[in-house]
């Protein structure tokens, strides 16, 4: 928990009045939206744009004012976790089910700052499952195909014992890699796939990542 709040903590320094901040999703970002929070009731005047209707639901109990994205025409900042981080910035997020408004959350980002603790860095990409979003129509089918890219993909689920629905109504499946060494191209063929809606690789998106440690100290990298 300390590695991950330092992160967040550091990465709301960057957090200017005036902005527009895309408030990520994980356990990770949840520091980084609480200690906005704090910020915005102390004076910060910032609107936010969250990736996650839990996200979303935190910052407005927290009193930080949230627009939708169609509201605002670019986003300055956005803070988020991620599952795993290569050396060049390439990750995999979605571990938390939220990658598609995510990823439009960061591609809308003129910066994209990435909070990780330390276990997160990974060379190369591909330990943790690579969470891909798809329709529920002919999910078996799309399943298959993904299999045929080397991945062994599972069928997301939720507690009950049904499967598990994101956001936008779709279901994930959790792609087995082992590892990605060409993560570029994986992104494409995986995008590729009709009834695919989005994977969890975000190529060339971060601007910056922080990455905090069990004592409380962060690198930037
Ligand atoms: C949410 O879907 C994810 O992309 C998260 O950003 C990612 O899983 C990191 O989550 P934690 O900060 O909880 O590890």
């Amino acid at each position: 928990m300390e590695a991950k709040k330092a992160a967040a903590e550091k990465a709301v320094e960057y957090i200017r009045d005036g902005m527009v901040v895309g408030l990520g999703t994980g356990s990770t970002a949840y520091w980084a939206i609480q200690k906005l929070g704090t910020l915005v009731n102390n004076g910060l005047r910032i609107t936010a744009v969250a990736t996650s209707i839990q996200s979303e639901q935190l910052a407005k109990e927290l009193g930080i004012p949230v627009r939708s994205i169609a509201e605002v025409d670019e986003i300055d900042v956005t803070i988020d976790g991620a599952d795993e981080v290569d050396p060049e910035w390439n990750l995999i997020k979605g571990g938390g089910g939220a990658l598609l408004r995510e990823k439009i959350v960061a591609s809308s980002s003129k910066e994209l700052i990435i909070i990780v603790d330390e276990s997160k860095q990974a060379q190369p990409l591909g330990s943790f499952p690579l969470p891909v979003e798809v329709v529920k129509f002919g999910c078996e089918h799309t399943q298959r195909k993904l299999s045929k890219l080397g991945c062994v993909p599972q069928l997301r689920m939720s507690d009950n014992q049904q499967p598990y629905m994101t956001d936008n109504g779709n279901y994930i499946l959790d792609c087995h890699f082992g590892k990605i060494d060409a993560a570029k191209d994986l992104h494409i063929a995986i995008n590729l796939i009709p009834g695919v809606v989005e994977n969890g690789l975000f190529i060339d998106l971060a601007t910056k990542v922080i990455v905090g440690y069990r004592d409380g100290s962060v690198r930037e990298l």
